[in-house]
C-alpha cells in the first residue's frame, strides 16, 4: 500500500514536470485528484482497512493530495505565466510601423461652387434661407405671379406629386416663404438648393440641378443697387477684371427683367469658342420684384421694392471646371469626383 502510494507521488510528479501547458495539467489533477482519479480510489481502500491502520494510512494518502496539488499549482501558475507571455509576444504591436494613411472624401464640384457663392454673399451682409424641395403650387407659381395658364405649369415641366403639391422647379419658392415670414420687414438674403424639371437627359439636361436665389426688399431699393452687386458677385467669383451685361428679358415675378452675362471666363472678353465668340456667358436671371409678388407676400409695393435673382449652379460649376457633361454631378463616379478639393 505504502509502495503502491510512493509510486504514485513519482508518476504524479513526473507527469507534472514534463506537462507543457495548462491543458496537459489540467488532466493531470483529473487523472490523480478527480473523482475517479487515483488518489480517490486509494481512499476507497480504507474500508478494507483495520481501525488502526485508518487514520494512519488516511493521513499519508492525504499528504501525498496535498503534496501533488502544492505541485500541481506551483507548475499551473508558472505554465499560466509562459503562456500569457507567448500570447503577449504573440500580439505585440510594432509601434514603429508607418500608419496606413485614411482616404479623406472630398466636395463635390457643386458643393465648392454653392460654398463660394454663399461666402461671397455673407460677406456682403446676407442671410441664407432655405426652403422643402417639395413645395405648394401657390408657393411656386402662384406667389410667384405665374398666370394660370403659363406654359411652365405644363405637366412637361413640373413634376406634380398632386394638384396643388409639386416638386420645386427653382428656388423661387423660398423667396415666397421668406416674404410670408418676413413681412413687414426687410429681407436681404440668399437662398441656394435644388430644383427639378422634367426633361430627357443628356450632356446638357438634368431633370435635377442647383439654384441660388437672391432677394432683397426694403424701402428706397433701387435697381443700380442690384447691378452693383452682381458686378461685385462677378468680380469675386471669378477674377477682378470680370464685367457684367444685362439684356431685357422675362420673368413673370420681376419687372423689369434682365438676363445677366459675365464676361468670358476664359477669354476674358476676346471671343473663343465656349462664349460661341461673343465674349460673354449668361449666368443669371434678375429683375425688380413685381409689385403683385410683393403683395402676395404681405409688402405694400407702394412703401417696399426689392429685386431678386436666380443663378444656376451646375452652369457655373461646369463653366469653371471645364466640366463637359452635366450627368457626371450626379453619377457619383469616384474617379470624376476626386478630382476635385
Ligand atoms: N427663377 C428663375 C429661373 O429659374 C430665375 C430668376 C430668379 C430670375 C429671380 C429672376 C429673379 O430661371
Amino acid at each position: 500500500m505504502l509502495d503502491k502510494l510512493n509510486e504514485i507521488k513519482e508518476i504524479a510528479l513526473n507527469q507534472i514536470k514534463a506537462a507543457k501547458d495548462s491543458k496537459t495539467l489540467e488532466e493531470i489533477k483529473i487523472k490523480f485528484l478527480g473523482k475517479k482519479g487515483e488518489i480517490t480510489s486509494l481512499l476507497k481502500l480504507l474500508g478494507s482497512l483495520s481501525a488502526e491502520e485508518k487514520p494512519k494510512f488516511g493521513a499519508l494518502v492525504n499528504d501525498v493530495r496535498n503534496f501533488i496539488e502544492t505541485e500541481l499549482d506551483k507548475f499551473f501558475a508558472e505554465i499560466k505565466n509562459r503562456e500569457l507571455n507567448e500570447k503577449f509576444l504573440q500580439e505585440k504591436v510594432d509601434i514603429t510601423l508607418p500608419g496606413r494613411p485614411q482616404k479623406i472624401g472630398v466636395r463635390h464640384p457643386i458643393r465648392i461652387v454653392l460654398d463660394q457663392i454663399e461666402e461671397i454673399f455673407i460677406g456682403m451682409g446676407f442671410d441664407i434661407e432655405e426652403g422643402p424641395e417639395i413645395d405648394t403650387d401657390f408657393n411656386n407659381f402662384k406667389a410667384m405671379n405665374f398666370q394660370d395658364d403659363h406654359p411652365a405649369r405644363d405637366s412637361q415641366d413640373t413634376f406634380y406629386i398632386n394638384e396643388s403639391v409639386l416638386f420645386r422647379t427653382h428656388t423661387s419658392p423660398i423667396q415666397a416663404r421668406t416674404m410670408q415670414k418676413m413681412a413687414p420687414n426687410p429681407v436681404r438674403v440668399i437662398c441656394p438648393g435644388r430644383a427639378f424639371r422634367r426633361d430627357d437627359i443628356d450632356a446638357t439636361h438634368s431633370v435635377q440641378f442647383h439654384q441660388v436665389e437672391g432677394l432683397l426688399i426694403d424701402k428706397n431699393v433701387k435697381f443700380s443697387d442690384l447691378i452693383g452687386i452682381l458686378q461685385l458677385f462677378a468680380q469675386k467669383m471669378f477674377g477682378e477684371h470680370m464685367k457684367i451685361r444685362l439684356r431685357p428679358s422675362f420673368f413673370p415675378f420681376t419687372e423689369p427683367s434682365a438676363e445677366v452675362d459675365v464676361s468670358c471666363i476664359f477669354c476674358g472678353g476676346k471671343g473663343c469658342s465656349f462664349c460661341k465668340h461673343s465674349g460673354w456667358l449668361e449666368i443669371l436671371g434678375a429683375g425688380a420684384v413685381h409689385p403683385n409678388v410683393l403683395k402676395t407676400g404681405g409688402y405694400d409695393p407702394e412703401i417696399y421694392s426689392g429685386w431678386a435673382f436666380g443663378m444656376g449652379a451646375e452652369r457655373i460649376a461646369l463653366l469653371k471646371y471645364q466640366i463637359n457633361d452635366i450627368r457626371l454631378t450626379f453619377e457619383n463616379d469616384v474617379r470624376f469626383l476626386k478630382q476635385f478639393r
